[in-house]
């Protein structure tokens, strides 16, 4: 698949390049984004970004993670985050970051706005069925999903124990699970709470 640049209001979609890398680390190495985002390396060094970039163009080919650099448009393009979807087996999915210091400009309210409606004009996503998982006290991610529309499912059990990077600590953690508004019509959706 080729790659698709997306704009919006105020931000450009474009590919991850590799003058990003630094913002790239920096976003992976806090505290924050550690926490939240379990499968992340830790710490995540210049090679893992390096890999991430990569990563990124060979997943447009094959069609199966659509990632995207979020950029200010008025900011000469400024990086703040990284939105992808992904296709996976049954739903898509949604998976979000933001550079610390851009958060709470609502940037990736906004990208996932962009993404969702270009991904069902596009007839690229079964329609309405994107989800979007988070940590329960995860409330920054789980506002910005809410003010995009998406709307709260339940709680799901992750099948695997988590423990964690730093502490050891093993814990059952729970996703929040949420959807477009109008999900209720895939009954399948069931299977995920
Ligand atoms: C999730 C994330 C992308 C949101 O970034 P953002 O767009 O800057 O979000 P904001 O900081 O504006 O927070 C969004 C909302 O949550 C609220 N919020 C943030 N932290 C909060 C807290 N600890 N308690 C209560 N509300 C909080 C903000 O006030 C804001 O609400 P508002 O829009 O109604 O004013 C960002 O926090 C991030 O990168 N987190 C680390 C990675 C991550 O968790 N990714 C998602 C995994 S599911």
């Amino acid at each position: 698949m080729k790659f698709v640049r997306l704009s919006s209001q105020n931000l450009l979609l474009t590919e991850v390049l590799e003058r990003d890398v630094e913002n790239i680390v920096v976003a992976c190495n806090d505290d924050v984004t550690v926490y939240y985002l379990t499968t992340l390396p830790y710490p995540y060094a210049r090679e893992d970004a390096l890999n991430f970039i990569k990563n990124s163009v060979e997943c447009w080919k094959v069609g199966d993670v659509l990632r995207w650099a979020v950029r200010r448009l008025r900011a000469t393009g400024e990086f703040v985050g990284i939105v992808e979807l992904r296709k996976d087996q049954e739903f898509d999915s949604l998976g979000v970051w933001c550079m610390p210091k851009a958060r709470g400009n609502g940037y990736i309210t906004e990208a996932i706005q962009t993404v969702v409606a270009w991904s069902i004009e596009q007839n690229f996503t079964k329609i309405n069925a994107i989800y979007y998982a988070c940590m329960p006290e995860n409330v920054a991610s789980a506002s910005v999903v809410r003010k995009t529309g998406f709307k709260f499912l339940g709680v799901k059990q992750s099948k695997e124990p988590y423990i964690h990077r730093d502490t050891g600590t093993t814990y059952k953690y729970l996703y929040s699970v949420y959807a477009p508004t109008d999900v209720d019509q895939f009954s399948s959706w069931g299977e995920y709470l």
